[in-house]
Formats: C-alpha cells, sequence, structure tokens
C-alpha cells in the first residue's frame, strides 16, 4: 500500500505527474469549457485531461491561455481519438503524429513550429484512448498502434506516452522487445493506464491495478466518485433509485483532519491514491459548490491514511454488485442486458 502524501507522482520515465486532475470529458463532453478550466486552474489545479473525442479541445486551450499560468505550470493531457479512422493514403503512424499535431495546434493555437527536431509546444502526456478491438490474436494492430505513440515521444510531440482502458492482455501485447509473430521490435513502456476505477468495479480493475505497478506503470483513476450518486442510475434495476451498497460503508469510514471529519469523497480519493491510482475528477459547476468540491479533491493527499481494515472494507463495498459507466464493450463482466 503506497504512502500519499505527495501530491506527485514520478512516471517511470522520469517527469512529474500531479496526483490529482480536472478532466474534460463527461459533463464537459463537447462543451464550452474556457469556464470550467479557468475555474479549475483558479483553484489550483494543475494536470488537466483533454481527449481528442471530448470535442472541446479548442475551449481547453483557451482556458489554459486565460489562466495567466505558464506553460510550465501546468500539466496537459490529451488522448488519440478511440475510432482509428486512418486516411487513405496514410500509415497508421503518420496518422497518430498528424493528429497529435492537430491537438497541440488546438490547445497551443500560437504554436509555430511542430517538426520532428524541435517542436515549440507539446503535450506532458498522450493517451491510446482505448485499446483496438476485436482484439487481434496477432498483437500486430497493438504493436503498430503502439509503434506509432513511441514515434511522437521521440518527436517530442509528448513528454510521455500511455494508455487508456487497457487490460492486462493489452498491455501484455505491447511489451517491450521484439516480436516474431508482428515482426514489431518495441522499447517504451507506457507511463500510465488510465481506468475506470471505483469499489463497483474494484474486483475486475485490481488485477489490472496491480500488474501495472509491477511493470512500473501508474495507474489513473476515472470515475472514482461514481458510488456517491451516479452509480443510481448504474443499477442494476436503474428506475430503482437503488444507491447501492457502497454510499452506506463510506459514511462509516472516518479520516479526521483536525477537527474537520474527510467528506466521503474524499474518503474515495484517499483510497485510490492508497491504490498508487492518480485520480482525475471534475465539475461541470463554477460556484462554491464546485470550489469545495475541487479544494476536498486536491486537499486529499495530505490527509491522515485509511488504515489496512479501512481500505479492506472499501475493497469488499461493493459485495457483488458491478456498477460500470464506460467502456462495457472492453470490461464485458457485466451482463450485458444492464450494460449503459
Ligand atoms: N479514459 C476514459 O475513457 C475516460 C472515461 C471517462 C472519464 N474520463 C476522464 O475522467 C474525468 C472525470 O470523470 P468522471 O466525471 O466520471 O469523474 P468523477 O470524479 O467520478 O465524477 C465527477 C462528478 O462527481 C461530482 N463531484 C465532484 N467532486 C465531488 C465531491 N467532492 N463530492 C461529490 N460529488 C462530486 C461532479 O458533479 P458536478 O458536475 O455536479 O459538480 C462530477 O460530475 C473526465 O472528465 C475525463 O477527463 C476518462
Amino acid at each position: 500500500m503506497a504512502s500519499t502524501t505527495d501530491s506527485y507522482y514520478v512516471l517511470n520515465d522520469g517527469s512529474k505527474i500531479p496526483a490529482i486532475a480536472f478532466g474534460t470529458g463527461t459533463a464537459l463532453f463537447n462543451q464550452d469549457c474556457t469556464k470550467a478550466i479557468k475555474f479549475a486552474i483558479k483553484n489550483n489545479f494543475t494536470h488537466l485531461d483533454g481527449a481528442q473525442v471530448y470535442g472541446n479541445e479548442k475551449w481547453l486551450g483557451k482556458g489554459i491561455a486565460e489562466s495567466g499560468k505558464t506553460r510550465d505550470q501546468l500539466y496537459i493531457v490529451t488522448k488519440l481519438h478511440p475510432k482509428l479512422e486512418v486516411p487513405p493514403g496514410k500509415t497508421l503512424a503518420e496518422h497518430v503524429k498528424e493528429s497529435l499535431k492537430i491537438s497541440i495546434k488546438t490547445l497551443f493555437p500560437d504554436s509555430k513550429n511542430l517538426d520532428d527536431e524541435n517542436p515549440d509546444e507539446h503535450v506532458d502526456l498522450f493517451l491510446v484512448h482505448a485499446p483496438p478491438r476485436p482484439f487481434d490474436p496477432t498483437n500486430e494492430t497493438h504493436r503498430e498502434l503502439w509503434k506509432a505513440m513511441e514515434a511522437v515521444k521521440t518527436a517530442k510531440l509528448a513528454t510521455s506516452i500511455g494508455v487508456s482502458n487497457f487490460t492486462v492482455d493489452d498491455l501484455e501485447a505491447i511489451k517491450p522487445g521484439f516480436d516474431p509473430t508482428s515482426g514489431i521490435t518495441l522499447e517504451v513502456v507506457p507511463s500510465v493506464n488510465q481506468i475506470e476505477l471505483h469499489p463497483y468495479v474494484w474486483k475486475t480493475a485490481a488485477p489490472i491495478v496491480e500488474y501495472c505497478l509491477s511493470r512500473g506503470i501508474r495507474p489513473a483513476a476515472y470515475g472514482g466518485l461514481i458510488p456517491l450518486g451516479r452509480a443510481r442510475a448504474l443499477a442494476p434495476a436503474p428506475d430503482s433509485d437503488d444507491p447501492g451498497p457502497v454510499e452506506a460503508v463510506l459514511a462509516t469510514i472516518i479520516i479526521k483532519d483536525g477537527p474537520l471529519t474527510a467528506t466521503p469523497a474524499q474518503v474515495l480519493t484517499k483510497w485510490l491514491l492508497q491504490k498508487g491510482a492518480i485520480v482525475v475528477t471534475t465539475t461541470s459547476k463554477s460556484d462554491d459548490t464546485a470550489a469545495k468540491r475541487l479544494d476536498e479533491s486536491l486537499k486529499a493527499p495530505s490527509l491522515l491514511d485509511l488504515t489496512a481494515e479501512q481500505i479492506k472494507e472499501i475493497d469488499g463495498a461493493a459485495g457483488e454488485e458491478i456498477r460500470r459507466k464506460y467502456m462495457g464493450h472492453i470490461f464485458t463482466e457485466w451482463d450485458n442486458k444492464f450494460k449503459p
């Protein structure tokens, strides 16, 4: 179990990543998120999680530009569009590099030179948003894609590269070294694997987290606060308004911070941090409640650690229930009829 008073992790390539991130997916999907980004930065967030598919990189960039922060004060992430539509006449490697250049140009419109030798802008972390499906048993599809990701790191368009929604099999498929079936040699271990992570999916996620940590891949959690409220909409019988078993368990977990008691959101965030995960959260609002929520997330690392007993209780809080919101086509543990 990790100790989590640090607010940064050091990735396997030596770069530092803030442990708590503000995301522009979910509630901000396809939205002008300029105000939300400025608000998050004003409230001390420096790690901003974007994606090509969120359709709002332009506004993420605008929020960054209007925040008053310098580029080196911020940590910017984007993700390769999960629909890998390679234009005719292009190789996958060309497509991946060009799509990242478009993202960088969208995020940082003042950028003038994204040439391989010495680009004047970059993202801090570029992720494959989702693994290729159907799974190619030769691993060639995975390896070709990861080779293209290695090239954008070499070109300094991304300081670090990683993946998202990868299972252990997906990660095994892109292991460094020569693969005789595909003939592709890979060199870089992903720095991050961003996955849905909360007690309702812990049974599936635990082996992935363990595998990642054993190989120096930093897990990142999204959807971590799903057990608070949003789990209702994911109930096996969604109309029942059933809060599920986790909320009640969280209410019994007490962490004291001087005279204050940690909120359930902080307990969940602390649990994720003690699993060794980066935490990607968000708020769609920019009012006092939102400021309080953001502050709670950023303060979670400095709270007293949960005890081993408390962690065990949260690990088992969902019992046999699975409530997954995202990527049901990859994580197929849920009976199809209940998939969102
Ligand atoms: N890689 C992927 O496939 C993937 C998939 C999904 C998400 N993500 C990333 O992860 C980010 C976060 O995802 P998520 O929205 O599911 O994260 P989350 O942290 O589980 O949920 C955030 C939601 O919880 C509420 N909230 C925030 N702080 C709270 C607090 N202290 N107490 C109670 N409720 C609180 C917010 O509601 P209000 O809006 O009402 O404040 C917000 O909508 C996304 O924006 C995206 O960047 C990645």
